[in-house]
Formats: structure tokens, C-alpha cells, sequence
């Protein structure tokens, strides 16, 4: 559906508090799922998967603790198609403000073969029954066949054709492994859309893995096939090469929104502080160039880049970091820094150098950057110090 503004709202599905907890080491315990369930409120997400409520006790405890406390934000309980997961899911979202529960399944050959150990005939038969099963408690009914996108179409029509009629209201068709191409993710969305009978009865999402660094690239192919919903996490956290990153999607949609013709509902002044305290909860270190977040993101060493930017901004960057709720970009000064950049940043702690005097700070400067990677500002303002006094001698 199309907003005041001629854009179609995708609605972010936060799922760094399940999807993302599966990283390796990255568990996180009941308060600190509370702490992130706010700050991801605050980020302007439209759907929190706290957790998988059957899994444990502590993740039961968060579901429903986040249930309770978080206003605002639609909460998802997550659940195999079985029914106790199903009854543990509603029990622990109980109290939401507006819940959905999100039901997976396995869908292809290998899945069903060595997993499952189930014909098809047995999947879809279950499908259906537990579908239909969860609809007794709650409306918005999310069904995912897992592994979708190693699942022949005649088979994953059959799937889906069969919890629509069941009363599913949104269709998430992951690519669980990260195997997809951006053109047969957004194609395999088209078909889906054109050919699942009542396909217009309910809503389509996109769930993609990282594997081989793709999982941005197919979500916005699913948006331009039509998804309304987009399931990430923050940095991109998740099992094994993670999951499709909200920051980069968010950026994507915010920088090439004409492209694209959407909007999300995410405040781009929150990633920042969110990403921090992800990776500070998690123990999980950021890439330093990773897009958007990382610590390289908005730095520039190389001197015609520091020499353009300090004319004007946009010459090398195509966001702005300070609405990314990032600090103003300290440029690095390193040996490929220029004359211009040097006299900039040390003017900006009050010495303004006469060309003498810069000509001396130069020479002292590359000499220690090539000892060193980078010059910290101290060490810059005791050379910049010692060349006023050379340049007086
Ligand atoms: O990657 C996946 O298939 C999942 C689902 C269960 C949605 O996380
Ligand atoms: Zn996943």
C-alpha cells in the first residue's frame, strides 16, 4: 500500500533477538533481550521476534516480559508446526498490544529427506493441520516453508496454497542457506504472486541468509517483486554468514528511495547507538568496513578524498554520518594525507599554520606516518607545536 508521499511502506521484522541469536556465542540473557527489544522500538522497527519461546525457560520469560512492556511494535512468537510449540508461542504473547505467531516448515527434498524424514504428502497434510490449529488463538498467522529456495515451484505452490486456504495472512518464503541469486529471489517472488492460488488474500516477506554476501542484495529484489515485509537483523548477526543487515537495507531504501519507490518506518539517527549495544550485548565485533556501522564507514585517509570532502561533503560520501546518529567523521590522517588536510585539522584545534610553518609540519608528518599507519591527533599537535618552533628558528 502506496503512503501519502506516492511510497509503499515495507515493514522491517526485527529477528537479532531469534534468527540472530543463533550466532555462535552470541546468547543473550533475559534483561538484555528487554534492553534491545527497546532500543529496537526506538529504531522504528514494525515487528520484534523476541525469541523462541519453547526453547528454554529464559527465552520463554523475554517473549512474554517483551509482550508486556514493549507498546507500539507487534510481537512475534516463533514455533515449529507443532502444537506445543504453537501453545508456547500464544502463551508467551499473550499479552501483547498486537502479536503474530510465526510458524516454519521444511520444504525441500533434502529437508524433508533427512531432517523431517516426511513425504510431502505428510508436510503439507501437517501444514494445513497446524495452521488451522494456531488460527483458533491468534490472526495474523505467518507461515515459512524453510529451505524455499532449493524447493521446486510446484511443490512450495502446493505448500503455500494449502496454509492460505488454511488462513495464513503472510508468507515468508526464506532462503535459508543464503543459495539465492537477487534475479531468482525476486523472480521466484513474482511467480509465487502470480500463480499461488488466493495469493492476493494475504502478504508476502522476504527472510534471506548471507552466505555468499547476497542476503541485501535478494531482499531488495524481493521488494522490488512486491514484498511488503523484510526480515533482518542488526549487523547483520545470525547463523553461520549472518542475516540480511537492517542498516544496509534501511540505507539502501533511505539513499535510493526514487529507485526503489518505498519507505520504512526505521530512524536512521538510531542505527548507530542500536548497532553498538548489539555488538556490546553480544560480544560480537563489528567489521571495521562494514557498511553504515562499522568503524572505516565514514573515514578517509587517502589526501584528494580528504581534500575534496573538506571542500564539500558529498565529494566521497553519499550519507550523511551524523544522521546515522554517528559522530562527525574524524578524518584519518595517515601517509596519504595532504597539506590541506593537515593545516584543517589542526586549525580545528585552534593553530592556524602560516605556509612555512606547514611545509615543516608536512615533512615531520610523513615521516612519522610512514613509521606508523595512522597519526593520532596528540601526536599531530606535538609535531604541529615543534614546526611553529622550527619555523621560527
Ligand atoms: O532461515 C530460515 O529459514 C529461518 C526461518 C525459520 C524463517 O530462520
Ligand atoms: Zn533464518
Amino acid at each position: 500500500m502506496k503512503n501519502e508521499t506516492g511510497m509503499r511502506q515495507i515493514k522491517i521484522f526485527d529477528t537479532t533477538l531469534r534468527d540472530g541469536e543463533q550466532a555462535p556465542g552470541a546468547s543473550l540473557d533475559v534483561e538484555q533481550k528487554i534492553k534491545l527489544a527497546h532500543r529496537l522500538a526506538a529504531l522504528g522497527v514494525d515487528t520484534i521476534e523476541p525469541g523462541f519461546p519453547i526453547s528454554s525457560p529464559g527465552d520463554f520469560q523475554a517473549v512474554q516480559r517483551i509482550s508486556r512492556e514493549i507498546q507500539g511494535v507487534e510481537i512475534c512468537g516463533f514455533a515449529r508446526a507443532v502444537k506445543a510449540d504453537i501453545d508456547s508461542a500464544i502463551r508467551a504473547t499473550r499479552d501483547a498490544e498486537r502479536r503474530r505467531l510465526h510458524m516454519f516448515l521444511s520444504s525441500s527434498n533434502i529437508h524433508l529427506d533427512f531432517q523431517l524424514k516426511k513425504t510431502r504428502a505428510e508436510v503439507v497434510s501437517l501444514a494445513r493441520e497446524m495452521v488451522s490449529y494456531a488460527k483458533q488463538f491468534v490472526d495474523e498467522v505467518e507461515f515459512s516453508p524453510m529451505d524455499a529456495t532449493r524447493t521446486g515451484d510446484e511443490f512450495l505452490f502446493e505448500v503455500l496454497e494449502a496454509v492460505i486456504e488454511e488462513g495464513a495472512t503472510i508468507l515468508n518464503i526464506p532462503d535459508t542457506v543464503g543459495f539465492a541469486l537477487p534475479e531468482e529471489y525476486g523472480a521466484m517472488f513474482t511467480r509465487v504472486m502470480k500463480g499461488v492460488r488466493g495469493s492476493d488474500r494475504v502478504e508476502f516477506s522476504a527472510h534471506c541468509h548471507n552466505d555468499l554476501g547476497m542476503a541485501v542484495a535478494n531482499s531488495l529484489a524481493a521488494i522490488q517483486a512486491g514484498v511488503t515485509h523484510v526480515e533482518v537483523t542488526v549487523n547483520g548477526v545470525g547463523e553461520r554468514a549472518g542475516n540480511c543487515s537492517l542498516e544496509e537495507l534501511a540505507m539502501a531504501l533511505a539513499t535510493r528511495g526514487e529507485h526503489f519507490g518505498v519507505k520504512t518506518n526505521i530512524r536512521p539517527e538510531e542505527i548507530y547507538a542500536t548497532s553498538q549495544m548489539v555488538s556490546r550485548m553480544m560480544g560480537s565485533p563489528i567489521a571495521f568496513n562494514k557498511p553504515i556501522v562499522g568503524r572505516n564507514a565514514f573515514q578517509h585517509e587517502a589526501g584528494i578524498h580528504q581534500d575534496g570532502l573538506l571542500k564539500n561533503r558529498n565529494t566521497y560520501e553519499i550519507m550523511d554520518p551524523e544522521r546515522l546518529g554517528i559522530p562527525r567523521s574524524m578524518i584519518v590522517l595517515g601517509k596519504h594525507s595532504g597539506r590541506h588536510a593537515l593545516r584543517h585539522r589542526v586549525a580545528e584545534f585552534g593553530v592556524e599554520l602560516n605556509n612555512e610553518q606547514l611545509e615543516e609540519l608536512y615533512a615531520a608528518f610523513k615521516e612519522k606516518a610512514d613509521r606508523q599507519k595512522t597519526v593520532h591527533d596528540h601526536e599531530l599537535m606535538q609535531l604541529a607545536g615543534q614546526a611553529v618552533d622550527r619555523a621560527l628558528e
